[in-house]
């Protein structure tokens, strides 16, 4: 059995799979029953000046029969009094010393408002603090949220008034919402964070009923942006992740979050440079029992590639990740159909004929039935036959030795003296 257990910054917990700060987080009987059915480590629902909430508050964007497959809220931070929170924070602690327990916080943008909500969760025995600057609705047009994670100065200034108080590490959660996060993450760094978090949810509309021509959800009649999540919000997550962890000014840990359904999703966020995860949404969907599988199933991953702590995934993919201009313009691959068990329903055919390179031919074989084949001189290997197709194993990428040696965009413009034209900051 592989040692699953993680360490966040000095924040320990017994395996990789927190919480995250939302509904599943509200209350101590919710965080106790989590604990009791084996996550690692919860963040409790976001404490601050307790709000008023709206009814409705959620909608779920299914796709193609799958519920949930996007999931959106216009929900805002917790409607409890800070004081109740804090007796469930401390009662829950007391019965699970060996779990982690960080407290969300959001509160208006002041040093004397930040020192005095991190003395008081802090004296209820939480491991850590998690300063929430990202929710896109309803705290941000009150200054807070967003609207502070928005600005890096905010973030910085923020991050500073919190650790000047601060005795655990304080993890900072990020926006999505902004062009480069890596400009709110490095800012969290230079403030002193000693991690950051993301992603929060993304700004959105899930849809429009087009009877009655309401927004969805509504709230009698009257809609508002919201925030979305759930499994279509992953890859976004995922670059942000990948693109903070390899960013040579932020080098503290990131806690990652945004589409983990299962303890595949949470190797990849490991793989590219997250230690350990967090998950609102499918747990959400499907309740706490499904952190069973996603422990059973990290053990068994790791137990298969001979890797003995899961802290020894963190960052492994990392420098497989690069920028463009660093990829081998020379590097050639081709779609190879397997004719044996390919059912000819030529999904294929018209994905590259219309869309693509026009290089697979319907042709037919010695005995007259229908064959489809790829041209390999024009294909350009950009995998889109292979995407379409829903036969597994009917279509294979291969490598195709086109004869030319390794060079990348940065090379070839180095080899031919180019300077760039305009002197842009890419932002990715
Ligand atoms: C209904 C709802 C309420 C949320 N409330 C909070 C909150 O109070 N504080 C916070 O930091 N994030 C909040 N989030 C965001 C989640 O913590 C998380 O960042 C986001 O949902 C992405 O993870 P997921 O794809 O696993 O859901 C909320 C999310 C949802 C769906």
């Amino acid at each position: 059995m592989a040692d699953l257990r993680l360490n966040l910054a000095g924040i320990e917990s017994p395996n990789p799979f927190w919480l995250a700060s939302a509904p599943p987080t509200n209350s101590g009987y919710q965080v106790q029953r989590a604990f009791e059915a084996g996550w690692g480590g919860a963040v409790w629902k976001t404490l601050g000046d307790p709000i008023l909430n709206v009814s409705s508050r959620f909608a779920g964007v299914s796709f193609n029969g799958q519920n949930m497959a996007g999931f959106n809220n216009i929900e805002l931070i917790t409607d409890r009094p800070l004081e109740v929170n804090l007796k469930e924070i401390y009662e829950t602690k007391k019965r699970f010393p060996n779990h982690a327990i960080i407290a969300s916080l959001m509160v208006e943008p002041t040093q004397e408002k930040w020192h005095e909500i991190v003395k008081r969760v802090e004296e209820v025995g939480v491991d850590g603090l998690e300063l929430n600057f990202g929710c896109p609705h309803g705290m941000a047009e009150r200054g807070m949220g967003a609207a502070s994670g928005q600005v890096p100065e905010l973030v910085e200034k923020q991050t500073m008034w919190a650790k000047e108080a601060a005795e655990t590490p304080v993890i900072v959660k990020l926006t999505p919402n902004i062009t480069d996060i890596t400009f709110t993450a490095e800012a969290a760094v230079r403030g002193g964070a000693d991690a950051v978090s993301m992603i929060n949810t993304i700004n959105s509309l899930a849809g429009v009923d087009i009877d009655s021509w309401d927004t969805i959800p509504n709230v009698a009649g009257k809609g508002a942006h919201g925030g979305y999540c759930g499994p279509a919000v992953k890859p976004i997550a995922l670059n942000m992740v990948a693109e903070c962890a390899r960013h040579r000014n932020i080098n503290v840990p990131i806690s990652g979050m945004g589409g983990v359904s299962s303890w595949r999703e949470a190797v990849e966020f490991m793989l590219m440079g997250a230690t350990g995860v967090q998950v609102c949404t499918a747990a959400m969907h499907h309740g706490f029992s499904i952190v069973e599988d996603m422990k059973d199933g990290l053990n068994n991953y790791l137990d298969d590639k001979g890797i003995g702590s899961v802290m020894d995934l963190v960052g492994k993919s990392v420098e497989r990740y690069s920028d463009w201009g660093n990829l081998d313009l020379n590097h050639q691959i081709v779609a190879k159909i397997n004719n044996d068990v390919c059912i000819n329903c030529n999904k294929c055919h018209i994905a590259c004929e219309d869309t693509s390179h026009q290089c697979i031919d319907m042709l037919k074989d010695e005995n007259g039935n229908d064959i489809l084949r790829v041209r390999e001189e024009d294909c350009v290997g950009c995998n889109l036959c292979s995407i379409v197709c829903p036969v597994d194993g009917a279509i294979d990428m291969v490598d195709y030795d086109n004869g030319k040696p390794p060079m990348t965009w940065n090379e070839r413009q180095a080899a031919i003296g180019a300077t760039a034209s305009c002197d842009v900051k890419l932002v990715k």
